[in-house]
């Protein structure tokens, strides 16, 4: 499949996109994962990125769909988990599916209210080996500071200290909010209850899914 999974920070996006990548047969492509590895390696991109990113603030389009078109060349199925976040990027991802004759099966828009996502941030653990995320309050690894699959330190985003997120959230609002339009006058749009628990959600995923493979 060839989704892309919308909403706001902390809405459960990358959660659900690795979980369900061999279920949807999609692999997840997380532009906050690829960014954060090329600050690690202190490539020019990550050089150039780290200041929007410490702020809160989106990297430039023109980085954005550079880095994608670069990402998505050897991609079968996929899930974009933080593509696209402007229309812009939109626009360019468009001419990026026609140029491979390539379908979008779904846009999935992760609904949330802001408490939440505050409470979820400000909370949530990563492994930054792997990506994989805990959250003190509703899924704590077995000790904390610990991953319970490798063994490896859990650490805290710098992105997700409260000014920041609050920050995140304001431009999600004011840049990435309008790609709901755009894809809901696509016929994309598949909307999903976030505040669920996390299986509850994979499954309102993986139904909606089949309701509309079935619809069409
Ligand atoms: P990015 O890494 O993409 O951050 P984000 O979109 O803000 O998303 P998050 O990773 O914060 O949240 P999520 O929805 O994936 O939630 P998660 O599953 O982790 O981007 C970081 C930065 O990179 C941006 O600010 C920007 O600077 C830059 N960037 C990235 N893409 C860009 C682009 N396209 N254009 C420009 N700039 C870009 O879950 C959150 C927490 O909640 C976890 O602790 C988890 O365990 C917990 N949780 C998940 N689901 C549930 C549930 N159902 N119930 C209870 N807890 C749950």
């Amino acid at each position: 499949m060839r989704l892309i999974f919308l909403g706001p920070p902390g809405a459960g996006k990358g959660t659900q996109a690795r979980i369900l990548a061999s279920r949807l047969s999609a692999r997840q492509i997380s532009t906050g994962d690829i960014l954060r590895e090329h600050r690690e390696r202190r490539t020019e991109l990550g050089k150039s990125a780290e200041q929007f990113m410490q702020a809160g603030e989106l990297v430039p389009d023109e980085l954005i769909i550079k880095m994608i078109e670069r990402e998505l060349a050897a991609a079968e199925g996929f899930t974009l988990d933080g593509f696209p976040r402007t229309v812009a990027q939109a626009e360019a991802f468009d001419a990026l599916l026609a140029k491979n004759g390539w379908n979008l099966d779904a846009v999935v828009l992760f609904q949330a209210d802001r408490e939440a996502l505050l409470k979820r941030l400000t909370s949530r653990w990563t492994n930054p080996r792997t990506g994989r995320t805990y959250n003190a309050l509703s899924h704590p690894p077995r000790t904390a500071g610990i991953d319970d699959d490798d063994g490896g330190p859990l650490v805290q985003r710098e992105d997700d200290l409260p000014q920041t997120v609050a920050k995140r959230l304001e431009v999600y609002d004011a840049q990435t909010k309008p790609l709901i339009d755009y894809y809901r006058i696509k016929g994309k749009l598949l909307r999903v209850n976030a505040l669920q628990s996390v299986d509850a959600v994979s499954e309102s995923i993986t139904e909606g899914l089949r309701a509309r493979a079935a619809a069409s």
